[in-house]
């Protein structure tokens, strides 16, 4: 894997925007006027921001700029809203949006003022802030013969240092995240993966196994390696341990999908299905980038993190709809269609990270269109055994600006996964498709279970809120304060 072009620093400081570096000062417009740090910055610069103001219609909606150059700076003036119904995901998206600002105009080094941080706290507001600075610089360059080395460093004025560290440790797991899922097909192939993962754990100290196809089959892994037969990729079961040095309060296994390509098989993917299939490993990126973060954060869990990844391809060998496979479990699956897939990975991972007895697993998967359809492009769907568990998740992503929402392991939707021929099928009926995915999932692990389907927001066909068009990392945040809370 290439290195990223792109270098991001944050850094907080004690004095008001106009007293530290940067050729872009940014301060907020809220509700139509100056914030203190602008008046501030106003004085220092003998009353431009506030003769702008005046004498513009600029007003400060959200998503909106004003930029004065003054002495070779830019001064921007960030559209930050109202004043009314704050909350850390506006601090965020303002991050990013000054993020892009900088990049538009090529500067290096910013001052931005800790916005909202008299409503949020300086905690909060700094920690919100410098996670939009960085997730918003994110970009995916290395493939551009003519892209340049950029360091771009934020100072964030009155900000808390902590917090700030805190969030650029965050950040940057979840851009390792949008790196592993952005890396073409070609590139990131299972093997490719599974290198990353030894790599990471070296780096980190993780406990790392690796199984290729002959200890897949070994343990009995039927469906996993019915998917991964038609590509000439050998298929890896990645298997990640974090230890902590103290007694575990918790102990939890995050598996996530890692399929490197899905062309759909034999039940085939039209071509414009298929374009953005290089991320339906985004699942296992998630799993990878939460590692990341533990590296830095090393909570008092042991976490496991288990990656079944392979190709879905076609080729003489390649699985075909009709086969009964038979899963690790013991249970028999006929394949309906070879673009549900990712259900037989899993339900072969699920498995294998349920005899580590964890008191929950987690599955993250790119799994279902269906949810694509019931909840858009920015929210996921997540699935519980209990609600406590949901909750908690939901509490999680709520915090890091990652939306999830609630739908039901409904039991009487079983029935439409049984097979005349096998104990299951892959599919059921088109209707309520991302539940019949989740309940197929649930019949290879016990309770507690959750899973969330993010096919939806991992990844943008347009640049959106928090960073470029592409992966997004999603799950990254989420998991690694789900964990860190246990
Ligand atoms: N990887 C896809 C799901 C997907 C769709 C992810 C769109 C991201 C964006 C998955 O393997 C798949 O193909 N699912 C099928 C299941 C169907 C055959 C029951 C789907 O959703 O169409
Ligand atoms: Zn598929
Ligand atoms: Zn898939």
């Amino acid at each position: 894997m290439l290195e990223s072009v792109m270098k991001i620093s944050l850094r907080s400081g004690r004095r008001p925007v106009a007293g530290l570096p940067g050729k872009m000062k940014v301060v907020g417009v809220v509700s139509g006027g100056l914030t203190e740090a602008g008046r501030e910055l106003d004085q220092a610069y003998s009353g431009i921001l506030s003769k702008a103001l005046k004498a513009s219609k600029f007003r400060g909606d959200e998503g909106t700029a004003l930029t004065l150059v003054a002495d070779e700076t830019f001064l921007v003036l960030l559209g930050l809203g109202q004043k009314r119904g704050v909350r850390a995901d506006r601090v965020r998206q303002a991050g990013a949006r000054v993020a892009r600002k900088a990049l538009e105009l090529g500067v290096r080094e910013v001052a931005v003022e800790n916005f909202f941080a008299d409503r949020l706290g300086k905690e909060a507001a700094s920690y919100a802030l410098a996670e939009g600075l960085y997730l918003g610089s994110y970009r995916f360059d290395r493939y551009k013969s003519d892209a340049r080395p950029v360091r771009v460093r934020y100072w964030i004025a009155k900000g808390r240092g902590r917090a700030v560290e805190e969030a650029e440790r965050m950040a940057a797991a979840t851009a390792y995240a949008r790196d592993l899922a952005n890396e073409p097909p070609n590139v990131l192939t299972p093997e490719a993966l599974a290198e990353e993962a030894v790599k990471l754990a070296e780096q980190a100290g993780f406990e790392v196994q690796v199984l290729g196809p002959k200890e897949i089959e070994a343990l009995g892994m039927g469906a996993f390696l019915a998917v991964a037969r038609g590509s000439e990729n050998p298929p890896r079961l990645i298997h990640l341990t974090y230890r902590p040095e103290e007694k575990p309060r918790r102990r939890v296994a995050l598996v996530g999908k890692g399929l490197c390509y899905d062309a759909g098989g034999y039940s085939l993917k039209p071509t414009e299905g298929m374009l953005h299939m290089k991320a339906d490993m985004a699942g296992a990126a998630a799993v990878l980038g939460t590692f990341k973060a533990l590296a830095e954060f090393r909570p008092a869990v042991e976490v496991h993190g288990v990656v079944a990844a392979a190709e879905n391809k076609i080729s003489g060998r390649a699985y075909v709809v009709g086969e009964v496979v038979r899963t690790m479990s013991g249970k028999t699956v006929e394949v309906a269609n070879t673009d549900a897939e990712g259900r037989l990975t899993l339900a072969d991972a699920l498995y294998y990270a349920g005899r580590e007895a964890p008191d929950a697993i987690l599955s993250i998967a790119t799994l279902t269109g269906s949810s694509v359809v019931a909840l858009g492009r920015k929210i996921a769907a997540l699935f519980a055994t209990e609600e406590r568990l949901a909750e908690a998740l939901r509490e999680a992503g709520g915090a890091e600006g990652e939306k999830l929402w609630p739908m039901p392991l409904e039991p009487s939707y079983e029935p439409l996964l049984k097979s005349e021929v096998a104990d299951l099928k892959n599919v059921g009926t088109r209707e309520g498709g991302a539940i019949q995915a989740a309940l197929f999932l649930k019949q290879f692990v016990r309770d507690p279970f959750v899973h969330l389907d993010i096919a939806g927001p991992a990844f943008q066909r347009e640049a959106w809120e928090l960073g470029p068009a592409g992966a997004t990392g999603f799950g990254v945040r989420t998991l690694t304060r789900w964990v860190r809370s246990l």
